[in-house]
C-alpha cells in the first residue's frame, strides 16, 4: 500500500511510545498489545516519520530517535530506535507563560520555524498534535499549518480542534480529513469506565451513581491538574455519559499529581447500583497503568484509519476515527464505534 508520512508536533512521552511502537512491532514475534497488525492494507512499519516540532531545549535540534528519550520523557523504552534523520524543529510557543506546568519546559533559544512551510517541504499525509495539554493556541496554530500545507490532522490533546466548528469547516473546505479530540487510551480509565457501565446495563443492573478519578505522575498530569482539570473532567464525563440510556449522577475526571508515579497512573472506579429485587451492590476497582504506551496502539490505528479515509477522499471530521479513537466524539456505545471504524478500514 505504500508508506504513511507522519509529522509530529510535541515529541513527549506519547510520541516516544508511538515511534518505538513502529519499530517494536516490525520485529515482534508475537504482536501482543497491538490491536491490528494490518489495517486497510497498512502495517505499523509503513509509518514513516518525516518531520517533528517541539519547543524544549532538551529536544529541539536532536534527531527524533534521541529526542524521544530526552528529559523529561520517561515513557518505557521497549526497543532501540535507529537514527531517523528527522531533526526536531523549533515550533511556536504561544502558550508558554510564567506560571503553571508549561513554564517547567526549558524553552529552546532557537527561532520558531514556519510550520506550514516546513511541512510543505516533506509532504506529510498528516500532522499529529501531541503537544502539552492546555496548549490551546499552539494546537490551533498547528491545525491551521496542516490546512495550509495540505495534510490531515490528528489531535490527541484535550484542546478543542475537532470540537471547533470553524476549524472543521476549514478542513472540509480544504478537502482534508481531521480527527480528535483527546485520545481514548487502549486500556485507559475512560474506555474501561464506559465498558463497566455498558456491561452492568447489559446484565440488567440499574446504575444509581458512578465516579472515576485518577492520580498520575509526569508532566501531563501536572498540566491536567493546573491547566486542563475542568476541560478534562467535562470531556471525560461527556465521553462516558450516554452509554447507558438513562441519567444518573456521574463524574469522570483526572484529579491529582504524585511525582514518584512517573509515567504511571492509578485510576479508581466506583459504581453503586441495584439488581434483582432492587438489592443494592457497590463496585470499587483500581487500575494501575503506564500513560504513554496506553495511547500507542490506538494511535497507530487512528493513523492508519485517517490515511485510509484520506485515500478515499474524506474531508472534514472523520466520525468513524473520532468515535473509535477519541474521547470527544459522538458515540452511543463502543461496539457501534468499533463497527464504524472496521467498516471504514475494511
Ligand atoms: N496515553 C497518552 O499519553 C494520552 C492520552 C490522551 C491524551 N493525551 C494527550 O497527548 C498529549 C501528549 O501527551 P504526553 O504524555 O506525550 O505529554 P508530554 O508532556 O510528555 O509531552 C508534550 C510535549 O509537547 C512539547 N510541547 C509543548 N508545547 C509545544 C509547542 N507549542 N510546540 C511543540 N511542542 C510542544 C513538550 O515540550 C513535550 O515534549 C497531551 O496533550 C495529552 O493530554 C495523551
Amino acid at each position: 500500500m505504500g508508506e504513511i508520512r507522519v509529522a509530529i508536533a510535541g515529541t513527549g512521552n506519547l510520541c516516544s511510545s508511538l515511534v518505538q511502537g513502529t519499530y517494536f512491532y516490525a520485529n515482534a514475534k508475537e504482536p501482543i498489545g497491538l490491536l491490528h497488525t494490518e489495517l486497510g492494507g497498512y502495517k505499523p512499519s509503513d509509518v514513516k516519520f518525516v518531520a517533528a516540532f517541539d519547543i524544549s531545549e532538551e529536544k529541539v535540534g536532536k534527531d527524533l530517535s534521541e529526542a524521544i528519550f530526552a528529559k523529561p520523557n520517561q515513557a518505557p523504552k521497549v526497543v532501540n530506535v535507529p537514527k531517523l534523520k528527522v531533526s526536531v524543529q523549533m515550533g511556536p510557543a504561544p502558550d508558554l507563560t510564567e506560571e503553571g506546568a508549561l513554564s517547567s519546559i526549558k524553552r529552546s533559544s532557537a527561532k520558531a520555524v514556519d510550520v506550514a512551510a516546513a511541512l510543505s517541504k516533506v509532504r506529510p499525509d498528516m500532522l499529529i498534535n501531541m503537544v502539552s495539554g492546555g496548549s490551546d493556541k499552539a494546537s490551533t496554530l498547528y491545525a491551521n499549518a496542516a490546512i495550509n500545507a495540505g495534510c490531515a490532522f490528528l489531535n490527541t490533546t484535550p484542546s478543542s480542534i475537532a470540537g471547533d466548528t470553524t476549524l472543521v469547516k476549514n478542513f472540509t473546505n480544504a478537502k482534508l480529513p481531521l480527527a480528535g479530540d483527546d485520545l481514548l487510551d487502549q486500556v485507559g480509565a475512560t474506555a474501561i469506565h464506559i465498558g463497566i457501565l455498558e456491561f452492568l446495563h447489559s446484565r440488567g443492573a440499574h446504575i444509581d451513581e458512578s465516579y472515576q478519578l485518577d492520580i498520575g505522575g509526569g508532566t501531563e498530569s501536572i498540566n491536567t491538574l493546573e491547566k486542563t482539570k475542568d476541560t478534562k473532567r467535562s470531556i471525560k464525563t461527556a465521553a462516558v455519559t450516554g452509554h447507558v440510556p438513562y441519567k444518573f449522577p456521574l463524574v469522570s475526571g483526572s484529579t491529582d499529581f504524585v511525582d514518584f508515579l512517573g509515567n504511571g497512573r492509578d485510576s479508581f472506579f466506583w459504581v453503586k447500583g441495584r439488581y434483582f429485587g432492587g438489592v443494592p451492590f457497590t463496585m470499587d476497582l483500581k487500575l494501575s497503568s503506564e500513560d504513554a504506551p496506553n495511547g500507542g496502539s490506538i494511535l497507530l490505528d487512528a493513523i492508519r484509519g485517517i490515511k485510509v479515509a484520506k485515500d478515499k477522499g474524506a474531508k472534514g471530521l472523520v466520525q468513524p476515527v473520532c468515535g473509535y479513537a477519541f474521547k470527544r466524539a459522538e458515540r452511543t456505545n463502543l461496539a457501534t464505534a468499533y463497527k464504524a471504524f472496521r467498516d471504514l478500514t475494511g
